[in-house]
């Protein structure tokens, strides 16, 4: 017989073992907190359950929870370790506790399985992160609000087909952006509320026959409720993950084409905007180049996004109800997108924070074609019906001459047009993006601190 390896759920061929805990023993150091609280509050519920005898009192759930509160601390250090034979976080808890306190530490899992206890984690680690990168959105539209609100009425030649077409500003590009970031919001908060949910208490996804208290562990963790039924909370582990990759990609598709923007209009051709020396790489041959690699980077990971989210939906797709181990290798591609649209948002609002503009150059883009628009409505103005107007222009068009930008800025009054920015609107729809976050996290924070001792 082919040698085995002893695992807490019994002998498996070592190699089998290595294939199927595959990333884990590194992927799920990233839930270790997570995976002690969710601990906590499910040991806290045990000790609550109406059952004679108990299967853990209030004091063997305190000492779970001193072991715990230090099992986090060991994790924040980064020292906490997963071995191979633990083949995951939950198990490697599981022995951990089991060594400091023995037959205590083989109770904890009573009434629950590594199931709905990855999954709890994931909503967790989730929450925590998401809470953090829409932050770094806020900061970033905060940013370009800043940039546009500094450069309002500075002219822009507006481009469609990457070609003049009419006169814009700078105010209206960056707020223009800004706005597409936060309408991301929704998107973003619509995969909060579904994260928000707790799938403990569903054990391997068909419940158990004890009188678990699933609304209490739900609050203990300070989600909005539980994921009702058992076998729809084993459904969604990965549903949720999918839902946020896909507001991460819609996301990410925002950046990209602030950074196709910031290449082009920064290139030595437009001169509109100077990205700083220290923000962009050199060549090691060619000693004049200041490149933008970073904004490169940002279109790149545009990308990879994109097909993270891709990769959640195809690993669901035919996957059967209930749980499955597919549902593992979603885990590296969630916490990978979270950490790349952060990183990405953050880079960006420091760039914003130091982008110039060169006024002149932005001046010189106006090239009489981009008055062609504005000239057949002042044909209309004295009453010229405009297809006529339009024709007239269109074939005179080497008569047009250049109109002045900073006039042609101040005559779209418009809501939403050059002159018609509504810059407090802006100011209070981040104000309150910021103020949800901040709220949301407080109180977030508040509920974990509370779930261990001090
Ligand atoms: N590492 C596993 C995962 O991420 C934990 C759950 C294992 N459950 C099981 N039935 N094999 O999915």
């Amino acid at each position: 017989m082919a040698e085995t390896q002893q695992t807490i759920t019994g002998a498996v061929d070592p190699d089998v073992l290595e294939y199927t805990v595959g990333e884990d023993p590194v992927l799920d150091l990233e839930l270790a907190e997570w995976d002690c609280l969710g601990t906590a509050a499910h040991v806290t519920m045990l000790s609550r359950m109406p059952v004679s005898p108990p299967v853990v009192t209030p004091e063997e759930a305190a000492a779970v929870k001193r072991e715990l509160a230090l099992l986090v601390a060991e994790s924040r250090r980064g020292e906490f370790r997963i071995l191979e034979s633990d083949q995951d976080v939950h198990m490697a808890v599981e022995r951990r506790l089991t060594e400091k306190l023995g037959d205590l530490g083989r109770k904890i899992h009573t009434g629950r399985s590594r199931n709905d206890q990855v999954a709890v984690d994931v909503r967790l680690h989730v929450k925590d992160r998401l809470l953090g990168l829409m932050g770094e959105a806020a900061a970033l539209a905060r940013g370009l609000l800043r940039f546009g609100r500094a450069h309002d009425r500075v002219p822009l030649a507006g481009r469609t087909h990457l070609q003049p077409a009419m006169p814009s500003s700078v105010g209206t590009w960056a707020s223009g952006h800004a706005e597409m970031l936060l309408d991301q919001f929704f998107a973003l908060e619509a995969a909060y509320s579904m994260n928000d949910l707790c799938p403990l208490g569903s054990a391997a996804g068909y419940g158990v026959p004890l009188p678990l208290d699933r609304k209490l562990v739900s609050d203990l963790l300070g989600f909005a409720r539980p994921i009702h039924n058992v076998f729809g909370a084993s459904m969604a582990r990965g549903e949720d993950e999918a839902a946020l990759l896909s507001a991460l990609a819609q996301t990410m598709l925002v950046l990209s084409r602030l950074a196709e923007d910031l290449i082009i209009f920064s290139m030595p051709e437009f001169g509109y905007f100077r990205l700083p020396r220290e923000y962009c790489t050199g060549s090691s041959i060619m000693p004049q180049k200041y490149n933008p690699d970073l904004l490169e980077l940002v279109r790149s990971k545009t990308a990879l996004v994109c097909g993270m989210a891709s990769a959640a939906f195809t690993t669901l797709h035919a996957m059967p109800g209930g749980y499955n181990r597919d549902l593992q290798d979603v885990k590296g591609i969630y916490m990978k997108g979270l950490a790349t649209v952060r990183s990405s948002l953050r880079i960006l609002a420091r760039l914003a924070a130091r982008l110039e503009i060169d006024p002149e150059r932005l001046r010189a883009g106006f090239v009489p074609g981009v008055f062609a628009t504005d000239a057949a409505l002042k044909m209309v103005a004295a009453g010229t019906p405009w297809r006529e107007a339009y024709h007239y222009v269109r074939s005179h068009l080497e008569d047009l001459s250049a109109g002045d930008p900073d006039e042609a800025v101040a005559a779209k009054t418009h809501e939403g047009a050059t002159a018609g920015l509504d810059w407090d609107m802006y100011e209070k729809r981040v104000a309150q993006a910021e103020e949800s976050v901040r709220g949301r996290a407080a109180a977030f924070r508040a509920r974990m601190d509370a779930l261990l001792p001090a």
